[in-house]
């Protein structure tokens, strides 16, 4: 089955002011051009999200672009003081939302039974979901990364299955090694595509295989123009969540450019 290529811009606690928002937004789609064949999601802070949402569905002619929230909440409403609710995100023009990132997992204290809750409301509000996960370097060095994957992703497939089978189709998973976030350090390439082909494999056997070889699973974790070539080659990488190279236009461009060879495999 074809998976077109995916690739997501977190830009986190950044560009959170409207000019800054707005300026790099159409400096992104400016650099992505409109002929790109990848789907390509910018997640902003949530002060901005409608702004960023405005640009890029002016852009949704030529390009397909789409603007993310980071983060949401699991009710519709309620006394939940600072939080933001799925359907909220959808009235400010995105379509997507990232979900159980590892800084809302690690310095939030999002739990897997959080983020499963947060899963299905989104879904069942009409979100795209791109869902994240993966394991801590203490993990990886335990050798624990393989459990620790199958039991989020676990969750994750119960999270879906609550909002119905037809879900899949709005779902992105994330593998983001902790240990390569921000650090600069890559997961290497047999790394990543280890994980990838394990999930894949996982959600095959827990789901079915059509909605495994449906599914993306994008790589997160230090991804830059220098190294998302040959990351975007390997089979079971299917895009990119992106975080730092994500605010600089020329750069997050050229990771998109990346999987132009199997976006339409
Ligand atoms: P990074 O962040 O690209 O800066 O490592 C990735 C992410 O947090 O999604």
């Amino acid at each position: 089955m074809s998976r077109r290529f995916w690739v997501g811009g977190n830009w986190k606690l950044n560009k959170g002011t409207g000019a800054a928002a707005k300026e790099l937004a159409q400096a992104v789609t400016a650099e992505v051009g409109g002929s790109s064949p990848a789907e390509v999601v910018i997640a902003p802070p949530t002060t901005v999200l409608h702004r960023v949402a405005e640009v890029l569905l002016g852009q949704q002619a030529v390009g397909s672009f789409a603007a993310s929230a980071q983060n949401c909440h699991s009710a519709s409403s309620g006394a939940f003081t600072g939080e933001i609710s799925p359907e909220d995100v959808l009235d400010t023009g995105a379509q997507w939302v990232i979900i159980g990132h590892s800084e809302r997992r690690t310095i939030f204290g999002e739990t897997d039974a959080i983020v499963k809750e947060k899963v299905t409301a989104a879904l069942r509000a009409g979100l795209k979901v791109c869902a994240c996960i993966g394991e801590t370097l203490e993990e990886r060095e335990s050798g624990s990364t393989k459990d620790v994957v199958f039991r989020q992703t676990q969750s994750l497939i119960e999270g879906v299955a609550e909002a119905g089978a037809d879900a899949w189709a709005r779902i992105v998973i994330a593998y983001e090694p902790v240990w390569a976030i921000g650090t600069g350090k890559v997961a290497s390439p047999e790394q990543a595509q280890e994980v990838h082909a394990w999930l894949r494999g996982f959600v095959a056997d827990k789901v079915s295989t059509d909605v495994a070889s449906g599914l993306r699973i994008a790589y997160g974790g230090s991804v830059k123009p220098g190294n998302c070539k040959e990351l975007a080659a390997l089979e079971d990488i299917d895009g990119f969540l992106v975080g730092g190279a994500s605010l600089i236009a020329a750069d997050f461009a050229v990771i998109v450019a990346s999987g132009s060879t199997k976006s339409h495999l």
